[in-house]
Formats: C-alpha cells, sequence, structure tokens
C-alpha cells in the first residue's frame, strides 16, 4: 500500500534520513520505534513532503506521491496525526473537526464523518461547542485523531498518538486503534512505547540514527538490542 524506498531526506544542511526502506501493506498496523532524534518523525513528513527529501521513492497504492501537495495526498486516502495532539485551541471542537474535510469533501460526506468521529468518541459530541484548549489531554487527543478520520483515511500515519496519556487512556488509544483497523484503516504508528507498539503491530521497524536498524514481528521484544534499549531503558 505504502512503500518508501532508499528515502534520504532532512532539513536544510541536516541529513536525517540515509537510506530508509520501509512497507505498509493493505489492512496491516506498522510500528516505528527507536530513540529520540533517530528521524522517526522525518519519515512521517517525508511521505507528506514536508521536509527536504532528497532522493528516493514514496508510492501510495502505485503511484508516486513524492510531488503531490498536502490536499492532493489527503483526498487520495493518507492522514496525518502530529506529534503532540496539535489542535487549534481557540475553535470549538466541532470547528477543529470540520478543518481539512470540508475543503475537501462534499458537505453530506463531511456530516456523516462527524457523525462517525461523535460515535467513536462520545466525549466530543458532549463538548462539540466547547473551545479545544476547554478538553483534557485525553480529550484533545481524541480531537487530533478525530480531526484526521474526518478526512477518512484508508491509510493513517500517526506521529505518537500515547504521548502524555496515562496508561488507562493509553490503553483505551490501543482499542481504539485495533478498531480502526477492523474498519480497514492500515496504519504506521512512530511509538515511545516500544513494547505496547511491538504487540499491537504486525511488523516493527527499529530506526536508529536515520537507519532502520532492524525490523520483525512479536519476536523482536525477545531481541537483546530491543530489550536492552528500549524496554528496560527509556521505555
Ligand atoms: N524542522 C526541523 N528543522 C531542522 N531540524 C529538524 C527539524 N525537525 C527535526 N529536526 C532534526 O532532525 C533529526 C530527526 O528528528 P525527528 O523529529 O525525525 O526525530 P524523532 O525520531 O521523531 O525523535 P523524537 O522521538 O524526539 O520525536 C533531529 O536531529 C532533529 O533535531
Ligand atoms: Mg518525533
Amino acid at each position: 500500500m505504502l512503500e518508501i524506498e532508499n528515502l534520504y531526506s532532512g532539513y536544510g544542511e541536516l541529513n536525517v534520513l540515509k537510506g530508509v526502506n520501509i512497507s505498509v501493506g493493505e489492512n496491516e498496523i506498522v510500528a516505528l520505534i527507536g530513540p529520540n532524534g533517530a528521524g522517526k518523525s522525518t519519515v512521517i513528513r517525508s511521505v507528506f513532503n514536508i521536509c527536504d527529501v532528497r532522493s528516493g521513492n514514496v508510492t501510495f497504492r502505485g503511484q508516486d506521491i513524492g510531488s503531490l501537495k498536502t490536499h492532493e495526498i489527503i483526498k487520495l486516502g493518507i492522514s496525518y496525526l502530529n506529534q503532540g495532539r496539535i489542535n487549534f485551541s481557540n475553535l470549538t471542537v466541532r470547528e477543529n473537526l470540520m478543518i481539512g474535510a470540508d475543503q475537501i469533501f462534499e458537505p453530506d460526506a463531511v456530516e456523516e464523518g462527524l457523525e462517525k468521529v461523535y460515535a467513536k468518541f462520545p466525549d466530543l459530541r458532549l463538548k462539540e461547542k466547547e473551545l479545544a484548549y476547554t478538553l483534557s489531554g485525553g480529550q484533545q487527543q481524541m480531537l487530533a485523531l478525530g480531526r484526521s478520520l474526518m478526512q477518512q483515511p484508508s491509510l493513517l500515519l500517526m506521529d505518537e498518538p500515547s504521548l502524555g496519556l496515562s496508561p488507562m487512556l493509553q490503553k483505551e488509544l490501543f482499542k481504539t486503534i485495533a478498531g480502526l483497523r477492523v474498519e480497514g484503516i492500515s496504519m504506521l504508528i512512530v511509538e515511545q512505547n516500544a513494547k505496547k507498539a511491538i504487540e499491537l503491530a504486525d511488523r516493527t521497524y527499529l530506526l536508529e540514527d536515520g537507519k532502520v536498524a532492524l525490523l520483525g514481528g512479536n519476536e523482536i521484544l525477545e531481541n537483546e538490542a530491543v530489550k536492552n534499549v528500549y524496554l528496560g531503558g527509556r521505555y
């Protein structure tokens, strides 16, 4: 579905990704883990062409998306959940959800999308008219995720969705993510909780210093490097 091939990218003079290959299949959950600064967010930004992509290919369902604009990529069915649950704090919950979607879809489809998000996150319906900054941390993450879902993606790129959530809310989030897959959404998830990510995902890529250092399924939980660095240490 998504193929990232031999990707080199960075910011100005800084080279971050040094020949990265990552693929996400239809209906797959793929996790991307690695230390701070490894380039995880840069992988997602490269797909959206919002950093300096130097070489390599990014294709979605066989189509080269390297030169497309953000709204064109969204229209193809790829959405991006930013790191740090970014919302428009002085807009209402409803306005936050409408942003992005109303530029791209017919009014009926937007209403239908809104209804689906409210059904999934009842808190957001209750707070529909409240300003986003008044929401709790967990609700703000629901709002950010809800806004991505408004774009009716078939592929969702999530950058650290569980960051800053309590263990209980993290658990709920992972349940929600598993549910999204059942609805037919494929996902690439950057996650600081390596254990949870590996357990949730079909495959996990470990990124170190701009390169894929390891790729595997649940068995990499037993990998010494993963255990030492990620399960015992920071994670
Ligand atoms: N907008 C930017 N301009 C310049 N350098 C950047 C920018 N964003 C990130 N970098 C640099 O690129 C490198 C990779 O950053 P990136 O955000 O991809 O790492 P990450 O793996 O997502 O880390 P984290 O776990 O902290 O989120 C870092 O050295 C970072 O300082
Ligand atoms: Mg990051």
